[in-house]
């Protein structure tokens, strides 16, 4: 599953080589190519991103050729899709390990890297057949006047992050209830070197979380909720960061059941904020970042079992504020909303909360981008959405006016946790602010936390979505 990543410093002549190259500045002279090669490779170049493949006596040879345009978003989203859809013949050809060459101006090397590896993950565990299905590519180095160490171990950290969030998504409730996504993130912290804690159901009772306490009525499984810090000495933040993921093991939709059975097949990534986080995490670790961060998890399932909550009741939540619950379908903003409060006492500079929160915000952007939306400073926004376009997952920002805050006055509680089915996402943006009081971005990431086939160097189910646009964030810090 796991695609080492290295670089190499000399080429032997029995490395299976990819060259990426600018079609209008490289050296064909240097291939010996026979007519019909030249032409394969003019073919190509013309196509645009097309590639070439060579096969010499001891090697493949496959020449990629990039697009070098004004727009270098695009250009080095384009080498990312390259390495994907490379990947492909690589795989064909049952090729193990290869070295990449640059020869492009803009050296796109890395990006192209990013895409291969992104698409060569795999979630093979519940195959009898996993070996089978093994993918061939085990490694890829870049030649070292393509990359620096530095640039090498920030990549392998953000993907590594990835696939973790991916993994963690694409695992089914049958094995990844909250308490073993508790054990999860125990092993990651273990792993990465992150400290952590996992509380559960005494302790969550204790400290009154009722939000996550109501969701959790209708589930045989116990909640937990899991708290992350990592603190580095050298960290540039006095106040720390704060990370929130949703940790819905399992939407049904509870009492107030999902419409549609078929909008319940997937509903395994519910905690795909969570995975999100926990994904974050691993990279920042991975690679010392020097920020100071506290990850905060609520789990549980979504159930109309037990003693499930019901439409009507009124909750008494971690905060002391009351809520009546109209819809135990939008669960999410309820274990939010503890987890959101709890952070207080953190005196965070920063909140962030990652979660497959409305159906509303896949229904708008689909796949495509995440909505945000918050208070923090506009700096701070633009230094997100300026991450969004460095590693493509872009961000769009909705409007918090407070017309949809007063949407969701109730005539028994303080708030109500529905408002009406217009601006859904932006509602449950407003319930969540509620319980905030500190510079705060949420980003609703139901459409793109997962796809239903592979798409590029997204690989179907989980994405990982967030992972590489809040590591890119952190390291700017
Ligand atoms: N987990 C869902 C949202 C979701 C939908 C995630 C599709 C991923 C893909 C969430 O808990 C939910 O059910 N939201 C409701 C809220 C509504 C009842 C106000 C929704 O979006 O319909
Ligand atoms: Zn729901
Ligand atoms: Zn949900």
């Amino acid at each position: 599953m796991h695609t080492k990543i290295g670089i190499s410093n000399e080429i032997k002549a029995s490395d299976h080589l990819v060259i990426l190259a600018d079609k209008d500045d490289f050296d064909w002279a240097d291939l010996y190519l026979s007519n019909a090669q030249s032409k394969a490779l003019m073919q190509a170049a013309a196509d645009g991103l097309g590639h070439v493949h060579f096969p010499q006596v001891k090697r493949h040879v496959f020449v990629q050729f990039l697009k070098e345009t004004s727009d270098e978003t695009a250009n080095r989203e384009d080498a990312r899709l390259a390495g994907a859809g490379l990947l492909k013949l690589v795989k064909h050809y049952k090729v193990k390990s290869l070295t990449v060459l640059n020869t492009c101006y803009n050296n796109c090397s890395l990006e192209f890297v990013e895409g291969m590896t992104l698409a060569n993950y795999q979630f093979l565990k519940y195959f009898k057949d996993a070996k089978k299905r093994k993918s061939s590519l085990r490694k890829i180095a870049l030649f070292k006047e393509s990359a620096s160490k530095k640039a090498v171990k920030s990549l392998k950290a953000s993907i590594e992050g990835t696939e973790l969030a991916r993994t963690l998504v694409n695992e089914p409730l049958s094995y990844l209830t909250a308490e073993k996504l508790g054990e999860e993130i125990r092993a990651a912290g273990e792993r990465y070197g992150f400290e952590t804690e996992v509380l559960g159901m005494d302790k969550i009772q204790a400290l009154k979380m009722g939000g996550l306490l109501a969701v959790n009525k209708g589930s045989i499984d116990p909640p937990t909720f899991s708290i992350m810090e990592w603190k580095p000495k050298n960290a540039k933040n006095s106040q720390p960061i704060v990370l929130v993921g949703k940790g819905v093991v399992y939407d049904t939709g509870g009492m107030s059941l999902k419409p549609t059975a078929k909008s319940m097949d997937f509903m395994k990534c519910d905690m795909g904020g969570a995975a999100t986080v926990i994904g974050i995490f691993a990279a920042a670790a991975s690679n010392n970042l020097p920020v100071h961060l506290i990850g905060l998890i609520p789990a549980t399932d979504n159930r109309p079992g037990q003693n499930a909550y019901v439409p009507g009741d009124v909750v008494t939540m971690h905060s002391g504020s009351t809520v009546e619950v109209l819809n135990t379908d939008a669960e999410g903003r309820m274990l939010l909303a503890d987890a959101l409060h709890f952070a207080k006492k953190f005196k965070p500079e920063l909140v962030m909360d990652f979660a497959t929160l409305t159906g509303h915000a896949a229904m708008i952007l689909g796949d495509q981008g995440i909505c945000y939306m918050g208070n923090a400073e506009q700096s701070i926004k633009d230094k997100m959405e300026r991450s969004g376009q460095e590693v493509y997952e872009r961000l769009v920002e909705f409007p918090m006016w407070r017309e949809f805050g007063d949407m969701l006055k109730s005539h028994v509680a303080d708030l109500k946790n529905i408002g009406p089915r217009a601006a859904g996402s932006i509602t449950a943006g407003k319930f969540l602010e509620h319980f905030t009081d500190y510079p705060w971005l949420h980003f609703d990431i139901a459409g793109p936390s997962y796809v239903f086939s592979p798409k590029g160097y997204q690989t179907v189910e989980g994405t990982g979505v967030g992972v590489r646009l809040i590591y890119d964030f952190l390291k700017n810090y």
